[in-house]
């Protein structure tokens, strides 16, 4: 229909029609205004002005922790914070979480937030790569960590644990993140990257890892390419070590000898949905096997260590560790495989307990594709709007009063029935994130961690030389200070 036949039809009608048609245009141009303008009816989080740009900026660099608490007291569960030319807005506790944790990617995105990794994992993995294919290049990932794999990664947890600490002497003093740090990368490197690496090139993968992730600091997360030494430093690491995966893959194509590890899992999968349905490329599973190591290394030793720093700073649950111990040990003697593990509930809440109160990931981030609403624990609702980063706290959350009691005191018990105070509420404990993108390591985590610590409470004491150490937020996954513990070496006796 042209414009001068719709005039034409338009002079036919009464004027009550043509106003009520005039107004019912206007009231959906009023609507669609707002959606494009992207505030659909409801009211935006409160923004704090009061914080130039780089004001917000120098408050950040202290470690994100007091500006939450400051804003928190000041605004509640949900507000905005001007940072450069973004706005973040912060979701505080479990209330006004799920949409954060459960929504799809299209609508909340880590793309935008994450792809800072990308010069450290290589290109055409994890975020350098559309959603479709991430989440295959994911489910390859969590083929390695299924249940019937971890199984089998078991001894070798145990016999990289005993062959470590068997070199101690009978009394020593010991900073645990670095020995924890020590040991981790040698049963990743057994585990995930494969026997060939932890046999014949260990110290060389050990070594580039390091320069890898010193090329990972504060400041790479705003600009991932900045000309520094240490950019430069963790290029070459990523294109050398990519060299040493493509070597040993290519071994393993030859021989046809197949291993139990993460390696073989992401040599022999394929994708499904894109690509043709290929198999794994050379790059992408060097990419991956980076990745991987990346999201376990500094989480596990961080974890391993607060445990430790905690029960021995409360001794009645290092005492009821070992007495767990004891019991384990008397019904299963020194087997120490999966189910054994799993039937260790004392070890587990303390390492649950530990990780509430220091979470080696102190922000988790999302970038809002659309707007969506929240309501708070009082039923205020706001409308966050699309394009902002989007932030939750697993530091800052476990130490809400009204979701986890007396947050500052090492309780894990807390955990236990009756109190169980992570279960009322979706998202209360999120020392594994949670939802559509929970940690996929949580139980290689937790076995790993586990088998550490029966080898250590079954053959040391320990006494901690100074206070729980402070942790440094300055780092990019958050750790403990050192701390020096002095071990005696004691057999517990079943
Ligand atoms: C105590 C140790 C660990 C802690 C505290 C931890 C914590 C987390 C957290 C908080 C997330 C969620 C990130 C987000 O929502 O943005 C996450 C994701 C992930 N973790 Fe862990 N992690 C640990 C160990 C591991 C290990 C050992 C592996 C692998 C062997 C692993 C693999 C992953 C992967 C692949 C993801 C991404 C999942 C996704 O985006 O869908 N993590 N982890
Ligand atoms: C999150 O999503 C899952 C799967 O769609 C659903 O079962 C669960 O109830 C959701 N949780 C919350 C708190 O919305
Ligand atoms: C692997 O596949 C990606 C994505 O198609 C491609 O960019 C890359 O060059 C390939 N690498 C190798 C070694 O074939």
């Amino acid at each position: 229909m042209d414009v001068a036949s719709l005039a034409e039809g338009l002079q036919a009608l009464p004027l009550s029609t043509l106003l009520a048609a005039a107004t019912a245009v206007v009231l959906l141009a009023a609507v669609v205004m707002r959606v494009l303008s992207n505030n659909f009816p409801g009211k935006a989080p409160p923004v704090e002005e009061g914080i130039p740009f780089i004001g917000g900026l120098i408050k950040f660099s202290n470690g994100p922790l007091p500006l939450m608490c400051e804003m928190y007291k000041k605004h509640g569960e949900v507000f905005t914070i001007p940072l450069l030319h973004k706005r973040m807005t912060f979701l505080v506790g479990p209330h006004v979480s799920p949409h954060f944790f459960n929504a799809t990617d299209d609508k909340m995105s880590q793309t935008e937030v994450y792809n800072f990794n990308v010069p450290t994992f290589g290109r055409g993995v994890v975020y350098d790569v559309d959603q479709r294919v991430r989440s295959e290049q994911f489910r390859f990932v969590a083929d390695a960590l299924r249940t019937t794999k971890l199984r089998t990664y078991v001894p070798a947890f145990k016999q990289e644990a005993e062959a470590y600490f068997s070199k101690w002497g009978d009394e020593g003093v010991v900073d645990l993140m670095q020995a924890f740090s020590d040991l981790i990368i040698l049963t990743a490197s057994r585990t995930l990257l494969g026997r060939e690496i932890r046999e014949t090139m260990f110290k060389e993968v050990a070594d580039l890892y390091h320069d890898l992730d010193d090329g990972m600091r504060p400041i790479s997360v705003i600009f991932p390419y900045l000309p520094t030494e240490f950019h430069r430093r963790r290029d070459a690491a990523r294109e050398a070590l990519r060299a040493i995966f493509q070597k040993v893959i290519k071994g393993r194509r030859e021989s046809g000898v197949k291993e139990d590890d993460m390696l073989q899992v992401l040599i022999d999968s394929r994708y499904r949905n894109v690509y043709g349905g290929r198999a794994t490329n050379d790059s992408e599973i060097a990419g991956l096997l980076t990745a991987i190591l990346f999201a376990g290394q500094h989480t596990s030793s961080v974890t391993s260590s607060w445990t430790g720093y905690r029960m021995l700073s409360n001794r009645k649950w290092f005492e009821a560790a070992q007495e767990e111990q004891r019991r384990v040990m008397r019904q299963h003697g020194d087997t120490l495989d999966m189910d054994v593990l799993n039937s260790m509930d004392v070890l587990h809440r303390n390492i649950q307990e530990a990780l509430r109160m220091e979470p080696p990931l102190v922000m988790l981030m999302r970038y809002s594709k659309e707007p969506f609403s929240v309501t708070t624990s009082e039923g205020k609702t706001y409308v966050v709007p699309k394009n902002h980063i989007v932030a939750c706290s697993p530091t800052f959350s476990h130490r809400l009063p009204h979701v986890f009691k007396e947050p500052e005191q090492y309780q894990p018990d807390r955990f236990a029935p009756p109190r169980e105070e992570d279960k009322p509420i979706p998202f209360s404990y999120l020392g594994f994130g949670g939802g559509r993108h929970g940690c996929m390591g949580q139980n290689f985590a937790y076995l790993q961690i586990k088998t550490i610590w029966s080898v250590l409470l079954r053959n040391f004491d320990f006494e901690m030389l100074d206070p729980v150490p402070e942790a440094d937020y300055t780092s990019m996954v958050i750790m403990p200070k050192p701390c020096r513990v002095r071990y005696i070496r004691k057999k517990l006796a079943a």
